[in-house]
């Protein structure tokens, strides 16, 4: 393998999701909104939630478990676990050092990743770079979330998005120029951290809000995202060297049918080549693009030779994107 043409491919995938289905009838019982207009002004129909005792390090490592089978890597020679959540069962040990416990990948190291709903994108780059210099093999990442467990079930601006799961992806070096990972964008602008903040979740007091909450400025981060993820889509489309025909899937981060639809308007990618699941599990944060990578291979919407484009956005505020050809 030269040095020259060494790069990453995603060798396995997986998902795990909680049994329980929250509806948004289920909701309308819990605050003051309709069916109609989450339909409408979202696009989720239900979300997952978990139940008492299921944490985010139980779907990580059932989402890494199928990934890794399906890869055919044995444990013992993941070189890295990179766990991107927000919701980790603690903040240490890290969920990554939880997983390798679980999967016996004695040989891995371990990191979570905080970088909220873009956390996938940057785990995949960190697993790329790591790759493509020579110095690892097997770079498993996953994305897991509870975001039921930090959301306020008073506030109708926000406990009507967020849904609970995980998905999982292995990358394995390849030689082929051309396949696996062409390329990769990151970004983020911390002047406009407040527009989407979970309050308690560190050791800065919010003496005014009562627990651990996901507070948002709705509009604002509306308005960012699809700004970012448009211009991060179009930069890695311009690195790879490909146009929008190119294309054959977009896997935007599933946050609101209205942003994803904006996103890929700005892309030129028609609805025909844009996966979305939002509908059935609602913002699962970090986890949307795994879990949406999975079922789009499931359904046969990926096949060997297809541009892929992943693109995401989050709290930080984070975004980024990457472009692989299925291989
Ligand atoms: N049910 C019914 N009505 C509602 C609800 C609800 N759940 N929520 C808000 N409304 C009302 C408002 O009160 C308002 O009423 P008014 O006109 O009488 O004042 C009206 O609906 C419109 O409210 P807006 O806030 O302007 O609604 P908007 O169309 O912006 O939709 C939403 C709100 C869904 C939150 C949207 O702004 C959005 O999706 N923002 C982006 C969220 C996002 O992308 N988060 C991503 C990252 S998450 C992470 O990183 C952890």
């Amino acid at each position: 393998m030269s040095m020259q043409t060494l790069t990453a491919r995603i060798s396995g995938v997986g998902m795990a999701l909680p049994e329980k289905r929250l509806t948004n009838a289920d909701l309308e019982k819990l605050v003051d909104t309709s069916d109609e207009w989450i339909t409408k002004r979202v696009g989720i129909k239900e979300r997952r939630v978990a139940a008492e005792g299921e944490w985010s390090s139980l779907f990580a490592s059932k989402a890494a478990a199928d990934a890794l089978k399906m890869s055919g890597v044995p444990a013992d020679q993941i070189d890295l676990i990179l766990v991107a959540t927000s919701t980790p069962d603690t903040v240490y040990p890290s969920v990554a050092c939880l997983v390798q416990k679980e999967l016996g990948a004695v040989n891995a190291g371990v990191l979570d990743i905080s970088a909220a709903c873009t956390g996938f994108i940057y785990g995949a780059s960190l697993a790329w770079g790591m790759i493509r210099s020579g110095i690892m093999r097997h770079v498993l990442v996953i994305a897991s979330e509870i975001n039921t467990s930090v959301v306020n079930w008073k506030d109708r601006d926000t406990c009507i998005l967020f849904g609970d799961g995980a998905g999982a992806a292995v990358f394995s070096a390849h030689a082929t120029q051309g396949e696996g990972v062409l390329s990769m964008k990151l970004g983020g602008d911390g002047a406009y951290g407040s527009l989407l903040t979970m309050s308690n979740s560190g050791c800065r007091p919010f003496p005014d809000v009562p627990g651990r909450f996901i507070l948002m400025q709705g509009n604002e981060v509306f308005k960012q995202a699809v700004r970012n993820m448009a211009e991060c889509g179009l930069s890695v489309l311009e690195q790879a060297g490909l146009t929008a025909e190119d294309v054959s899937l977009l896997i935007p981060h599933q946050a609101n049918i209205r942003i994803i639809e904006a996103v890929a308007k700005r892309l030129n990618v028609p609805e025909e080549k844009v996966f979305i699941n939002i509908d059935k599990y609602g913002n699962t944060s970090a986890a949307t693009i795994p879990i949406a990578l999975c079922e789009a291979l499931a359904q046969g919407r990926i096949k060997p030779g297809d541009v892929v484009v992943v693109d995401a956005f989050g709290a930080g505020l984070t975004w980024g994107a990457m472009a692989f050809r299925w291989a």
